[in-house]
């Protein structure tokens, strides 16, 4: 069972580099995080944070706030973070929009190096049309020019690549990463699995660092999935199945070339199959790990010691 932070050099590394492009600069860079919930985007922006040794302020949305909710939680939020070189120039009063919000973020923020995050940014848009334009005309005229690293979060991938399509108001602003699962090196070093198993527990996991949390150390695949579903009182069980068959196909296709004793590639349920999945289903899948047993006895043969490794994936 994992507690501490897991993995993500290099999601780290390459945040550490536009902090250091910002420093160095003197000018504002702007990245867009994205992936699938509960993939860990939030906690590395959090850990970035802790880690930056600089002043930061991360705001989180909340679904469902009208814009004057929002920017008074925002306003909040920057009063209490250690960015505003004067606490005093945040006003108390709540601002009615965005672009206020936004001018007074710019006219508190110090000379040297800052890190803002907005989490959860898909909520802000889809209550605030205006909100788009708003983020990109700040950034525009009042903190492209500021040593502050922007990091947007969200997780809805259509809102996020909207945020930044052609025809859309940030187009051009901001680097993209989308954050995958975690590696199955990552996932064997939080469970201390050697690289089999750890590949099996990624792809029973999904690389998914929820499930890590619940999952014992050294507990291999098949009896951590057999635990699950013979707990009846096992809230995630179904959950749990589906993302892992789903997020390790993502990771087949991606990036590791899997394939079963039999040579024949792995295969998994329909995307879509999720509305139609049976309590039946969960047995039958543990029986297909079990039956597969080793599903990386490929890799086993090529050396098992070998360090396995992914890259993120990051586009301009
Ligand atoms: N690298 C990590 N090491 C350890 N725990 C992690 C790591 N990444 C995420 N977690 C844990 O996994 C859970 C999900 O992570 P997180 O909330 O960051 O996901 P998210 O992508 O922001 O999800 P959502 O889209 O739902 O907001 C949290 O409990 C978090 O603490
Ligand atoms: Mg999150």
């Amino acid at each position: 069972m994992t507690t501490g932070f897991v993995g993500r050099k290099l999601e780290l590394a390459l945040l550490d580099k536009r902090l250091a492009r910002v420093t160095a600069s003197g000018a504002g860079t702007a990245l867009v995080v994205r992936g699938r919930r509960q993939v860990g985007k939030s906690r590395l922006a959090q850990e970035f944070c802790d880690r930056a040794g600089v002043p930061y302020l991360f705001y989180t949305a909340t679904k469902g706030a009208s814009p004057v909710e929002a920017t008074t939680e925002f306003l909040a939020e920057l009063s209490n973070s250690s960015v505003p070189r004067d606490r005093g120039l945040v006003p108390a009063e709540p601002t009615a929009s965005w672009p206020d919000a936004f001018r007074v973020l710019a006219a508190v923020l110090p000379d040297s190096p800052v890190v803002i995050v907005l989490d959860e940014l898909p909520w802000l848009a889809e209550q605030d049309e205006i909100f788009d334009g708003a983020l990109q005309t700040a950034w525009d005229r009042l903190m492209s020019r500021r040593p502050v690293l922007l990091l947007l979060l969200g997780s809805d991938l259509h809102m996020m690549e909207r945020l930044t399509a052609y025809d859309r108001p940030f187009f051009g602003r901001a680097d993209n990463l989308l954050l995958g699962p975690l590696n199955p090196a990552e996932v064997g070093d939080a469970l201390s699995l050697q690289a089999a198993d750890a590949i099996d527990a990624c792809l029973l996991s999904g690389g998914l660092p929820g499930i890590l949390r619940a999952w014992p150390d050294g507990v291999p695949a098949l009896e951590f999935a057999e635990r699950e579903c013979a707990d009846p009182a096992s809230p995630d069980q179904v959950e749990l199945l589906l993302q892992a068959t789903s997020a390790a196909r993502e990771l087949c296709t991606r990036r590791h070339r899997c394939a079963a004793p039999s040579s024949r590639p792995l295969r998994f349920p329909p995307r879509n199959s999720s509305a139609a999945i049976k309590p039946s289903r969960h047995r039958a899948i543990v029986i297909g790990i079990r039956s597969r047993k080793r599903v990386v006895c490929g890799c086993r043969r090529r050396g098992a010691n070998s360090p396995l490794r992914r890259r993120p994936s990051i586009a301009r």
